[in-house]
């Protein structure tokens, strides 16, 4: 059965969760590269289970998650329920209307690049509109260059209830990954398999189109740390070696 790769338990089951420490490296991260305050408003944008967006709103920060995947929104209410601060909305990037009214803006774990690059435009600049003068965003994509070297062929890997297989190939006209997904389960359940496409950027091209739409101060970060560095990511730690590509640009 092929289905939509957002829409259904198979996804976490493909992609796995960060441990209780991983999470907690991130949710530094973001608050420290973004000088959040308690009070400050944060979007997460493209939120998808909530884990971000929740661990935020634990810290204080007054969190909206937004996600277009009605699968997502139902995961995310589960731990709004449970959290204070935290918002849930069922809403597609391209057409929310923000203005003026966050701190912050996070789009974290390659949450763009699933139809065109005019659309993800278009995100970024909603995205934008949402931040107030001097408000950050934090976009966290895959650095191209170690997903290149590291992200293609089958690569499996073993959950609770079921064996992950990610089967990926890279489509250099376009620019994009085409990655399979196959969930085979370890009781008597037939496999699952569903496909998943998502744009890649270079550098110089995300920070030309970030720069065009107003953003100023364009800032990389990347996981190859010097060992004393302590942090997740740091703008030292982005080189080819980087799995991730973590930008924070500043509205102006
Ligand atoms: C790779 S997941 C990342 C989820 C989350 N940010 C995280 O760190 O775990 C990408 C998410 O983006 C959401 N998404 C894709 N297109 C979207 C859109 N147009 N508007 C809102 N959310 C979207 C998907 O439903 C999915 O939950």
């Amino acid at each position: 059965m092929n289905h939509h790769y957002f829409s259904d338990e198979d996804y976490i089951i493909l992609e796995g969760e960060p441990s209780p420490e991983t999470l907690k490296r991130i949710t530094d991260f973001i608050c420290w590269t973004l000088e959040l305050r308690p009070g400050h408003r944060v979007l997460d944008a493209g939120c998808g289970t909530g884990i971000i967006a929740s661990a935020l709103a634990e810290r204080d920060y007054v969190v909206t998650a937004i996600d277009s995947s009605d699968f997502m929104v139902n995961r995310c209410r589960a731990f709004a329920s449970k959290t204070a601060n935290l918002t849930c909305l069922k809403q597609d990037y391209h057409t929310m209307s923000y203005h003026n009214q966050f701190e912050a803006v996070v789009s974290w774990n390659h949450s763009l690049g699933y139809t065109t690059r005019a659309d993800d435009r278009n995100a970024l600049e909603q995205m934008y509109k949402a931040l107030v003068p001097g408000g950050k965003l934090l976009l966290d994509l895959h650095n191209l260059s170690a997903y290149l070297k590291y992200f293609i062929g089958r690569h499996w890997e073993e959950r609770e209830t079921a064996f992950a297989l990610r089967d990926a190939e890279y489509d250099f006209s376009e620019r994009k990954f085409i990655c399979r997904g196959i969930v085979a389960p370890k009781g008597s359940e037939p496999t699952r398999e569903q496909t998943l496409t998502f744009l890649e950027y270079e550098p110089d091209e995300i920070a030309s189109v970030l720069q065009d739409i107003g953003f100023a101060d364009v800032t990389f970060f990347g996981d190859d740390c010097p060992q004393d560095c302590g942090r997740m990511f740091c703008p030292e730690g982005y080189s080819e070696e980087s799995t991730a590509m973590v930008i924070r640009a500043v509205k102006k």
